[in-house]
């Protein structure tokens, strides 16, 4: 029901996107533009949880390929570093030397990566230090995030992953209930362990691609 109610929201969406714009074209005082600026990231955030709720409905639309887990990470890099200066936070980074191939969709991987960082940051108000580890165990590659933020109490980790649970004034609470669907979709698996006041540490296990990973 989710997912077919999102699409079905989609698309009228589209529409009074597209009309905003030609509007915004023709009221151009300061006060109307802002109006217009503030419509419009309201749209995106509508469009954002639908998307979200697509996927929570039908994690395997997207098409999958063999990726080395490593040029993920490289693309997100300017994303994650000037966040990370924004915000005083101080980012490194261990990565294999040779690749790590999984099989995914790369999209949908960006998305799980940038998800998990975007709680690190804002565990980490006014600064802090975030660590992000790729590494074999095994048949196995594991993605570690580690930050040292505000951390989660004992009694709510049971629950992070439901759909709509969040902490945050702004949050709408899908964010690791879809990074959940993702990864069981690619046969894998997300684990979050925190202590109060410390920090969080989550460690995401992929299937390795054992084939293409050794042969190169
Ligand atoms: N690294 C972290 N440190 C501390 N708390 C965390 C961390 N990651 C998740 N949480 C807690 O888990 C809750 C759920 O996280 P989730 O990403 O699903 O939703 P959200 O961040 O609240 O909202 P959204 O991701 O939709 O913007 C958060 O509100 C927060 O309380
Ligand atoms: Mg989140």
């Amino acid at each position: 029901l989710a997912a077919s109610t999102a699409h079905e929201i989609r698309n009228p969406l589209t529409g009074i996107k597209g009309l905003i714009q030609l509007l915004s074209e023709k009221y151009q005082t300061e006060k109307d533009q802002q109006y217009f600026s503030v419509i419009n990231q309201e749209i995106n955030r509508i469009n954002q949880i639908v998307s979200e709720f697509l996927i929570l409905g039908k994690p395997t639309i997207q098409k999958r390929e063999i990726i080395d887990i490593r040029e993920i990470f490289l693309e997100l890099r300017p994303l994650i570093e000037s966040e990370a200066m924004l915000s005083n936070i101080t980012w490194s980074h261990h990565f294999p030397s040779q690749p790590v191939h999984i099989v995914c969709s790369k999209d949908q991987m960006k998305q799980v990566i940038l998800n998990v960082v975007k709680n690190a940051f804002e565990s980490m108000n006014g600064g802090g230090t975030l660590l992000i580890e790729v590494s074999n165990i095994k048949d196995k590659c594991n993605i570690k995030i580690t930050d040292s933020g505000i951390g989660i109490p004992k009694e709510n980790l049971a629950k992070l992953f439901d759909p709509f649970y969040t902490l945050k004034e702004s949050g709408t609470g899908l964010g690791l209930a879809v990074c959940k669907t993702i990864i069981q979709s690619f046969g894998g698996s997300i684990q979050i362990t925190s202590e109060e006041n410390k920090g969080t540490v989550v460690n995401i296990y992929l299937p390795l691609n054992i084939e293409k990973t050794s042969e190169s």
